[in-house]
């Protein structure tokens, strides 16, 4: 038993449909017709952008923004020009330091890291060994005879605060005249030493007369 024969209209029907589509299949105005049917039933597009890309657009443009703030704050005195000392435009740049720790600081350094194992952090020396740099007239005595002995470095018997010493003491000529400066303006105003600073400058002439000579010196030679 077929479907039909149960709808006994049904047959009609199709052949009616058939009968109008080859109606309209011959007619543009029927093509048209149908359509614009399927047109009108077609979803509406709908106004506005799609909900996420706002939102990224939005996202880029902050992060821009912020790039383009953050860059301007942190390129200080840079222009696309290059650098110009006399354009400053920040006044909090001209608060940085403008030069390093004074030498007697550097000195500090420099005399903890190669002079205090032997004669301590304290300058009191090691009995027998090492003599002291506190109160001695070797440091707070003339200024290039205690150049020499950093330069150069020191040999053979010494007197020192009533004390014999006859020991090496390395040179350190490789030090810039800055350094020997430093650690020399250290250990004369350090403790209960109270003498002058010694400039880079005395440093340079002394260099110049100790000249290319690297043993270390005696007493005798100073
Ligand atoms: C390896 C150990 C040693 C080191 C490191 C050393 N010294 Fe000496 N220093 C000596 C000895 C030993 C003497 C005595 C030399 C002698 O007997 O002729 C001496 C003597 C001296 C003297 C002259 C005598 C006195 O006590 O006043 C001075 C100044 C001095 N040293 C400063 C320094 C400074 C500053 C440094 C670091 C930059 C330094 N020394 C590093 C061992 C050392």
């Amino acid at each position: 038993m077929s479907k039909n024969q149960n709808n006994p209209g049904k047959q009609d029907r199709v052949e009616d449909w058939a009968a109008r589509l080859d109606q309209a299949a011959a007619s543009d105005n029927d093509i048209q017709r149908v359509h614009d049917t399927l047109a009108r039933e077609k979803e509406q597009p709908r106004g506005g952008f799609p909900v996420i890309p706002i939102f990224m657009i939005f996202l880029m443009s902050g992060l821009i923004l912020f790039g383009a703030i953050y860059a301007v704050h942190r390129s200080d005195d840079f222009d696309s020009l290059g650098y110009d000392e006399t354009r400053r435009r920040f006044a909090w740049a001209d608060t940085g330091p403008t030069e390093g720790p004074p030498p007697f600081v550097i000195g500090e350094r420099l005399y903890a890291a190669n002079c205090a194992m032997c004669h301590q952090q304290n300058g009191e020396g090691l009995a027998g060994a090492f003599p002291p740099l506190n109160q001695t007239e070797w440091v707070t005595g003339p200024e290039d005879r205690l150049i020499k002995i950093l330069l150069n470095g020191l040999v053979g018997p010494i007197e020192v605060r009533g004390n014999t010493y006859n020991g090496v003491m390395p040179g350190f000529n490789n030090w810039s005249n800055d350094q020997i400066a430093a650690v020399a303006t250290y250990i004369r105003q350090a403790w209960d030493n109270d003498a002058e600073d010694v400039t880079s400058e005395t440093v340079g002439e002394v260099r110049g007369v100790v000249g290319g000579r690297t043993s270390p010196f005696t007493v005798e030679d100073l």
